[in-house]
């Protein structure tokens, strides 16, 4: 008998309670993919519609909805204070002047940081240069993780849907706090008390090679802001407005309009039709939807009685600073 050198039945053996281990082991503790690992192993349906694009791959989207995010809550923030409103997020990342004129309620400081750039549409700086900075930082974070994005809308295949990023809060505390304010400023006869109660809040991207124009369209908002995020040059007008209807609430030729600086925005109500005429240079744009509750988008034009009472609605934000009362 040869000790020293395992039999057959020794082999066999030995291969059954490995097996039994195995077992063993996978029942008391089986082996799982963290949220993350799951997430990166998906595939997610690419972008291809350059219209009506909204429900492209809605399936997959909703069936891996809860997955997705414990997937991000999982991978983390990079820049924790881009998602929460506070006096240091004011102080830091909001225009001084805005900032200033809202929470001392100077109606006149506010009236004169708005530029009339074309008929009904408005340029003023919303953001720092240095938020731009940070939040291209966090989404690039974001696609770092290798976590599936959904596109941004049913026209721009590239970008990011900001609330599915954590950025709901934020963004609805700006539209309350400020975004509110200015809109019922400036267009007393189209936004009234519950018109704005919702954000969409979503970046787009415009590369040679991707996406590089966007076809004259309206958007699902009462009110759109578009922001600027990363720098152009000067002379590099693309984005337009031009209003078709009958009757037009604003010119109908085409009026190209420059949006350059890092921080600086376009506020005009969300039928306004517009486009981006195809870009030479790179284009980062944050872009905040505002509607009523369930999606509502008013575009209808308020009676010269009701915009007399939302005004004195108005007035009482400015004299007692309580938005939410009105
Ligand atoms: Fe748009």
């Amino acid at each position: 008998m040869n000790r020293g050198i395992p039999t057959k039945t020794h082999k066999r053996m030995w291969y059954q309670v490995g097996v039994l281990l195995v077992l063993l082991k996978n029942f008391v503790a089986p082996s799982q993919k963290s949220a993350l690992e799951e997430a990166r192993s998906l595939t997610a349906p690419v972008a291809e519609a350059t219209s009506g694009g909204d429900l492209e791959g809605s399936e997959f989207w909703d069936q891996h909805d809860e997955l997705l995010q414990k997937a991000r809550r999982e991978w983390g923030r990079r820049y924790p204070e881009l998602y929460e409103y506070t006096d240091q997020f004011a102080d830091q990342f909001l225009d001084e002047k805005l900032v200033h004129a809202i929470a001392n309620r100077e109606k006149q400081l506010l009236a004169s940081l708005f530029e009339p750039v074309v008929p009904g549409v408005y340029r003023f700086q919303l953001f720092t240069p240095e938020f731009c900075d940070l939040l291209q930082q966090e989404l690039k974070h974001h696609e770092e993780s290798g976590i599936p994005q959904r596109r941004p809308n049913g026209m721009n295949r590239f970008g990011a849907i900001l609330s599915d990023l954590g950025f709901a809060e934020i963004m609805d505390d700006m539209m309350n706090l400020y975004l509110i304010p200015i809109s019922r400023h400036l267009f007393a006869d189209y936004v009234g008390p519950n018109d704005l109660v919702e954000t969409y809040p979503f970046t787009v991207k415009y590369k040679p090679g991707q996406d590089v124009k966007l076809d004259p369209h309206s958007d699902a908002a009462t009110v759109t802001v578009n922001v600027c995020l990363l720098e152009q040059d000067k002379d590099a007008k693309v984005l337009y407005f031009a209003d078709d209807r009958e009757p037009a609430i604003a010119s109908k030729a085409k009026q190209f309009v420059a949006l350059s600086n890092p921080g600086e925005a376009l506020i005009h109500l969300g039928q306004l039709r517009h486009g981006i005429a195809p870009i030479e240079q790179e284009r980062h744009q944050l872009v905040i939807w505002m509607f009523g509750e369930h999606d509502y988008v008013r575009i209808a034009k308020y009676e010269p009685d009701e915009v007399r009472q939302h005004k004195v609605l108005y007035d009482l934000f400015w004299k007692r600073g309580v938005h939410q009362e009105l």
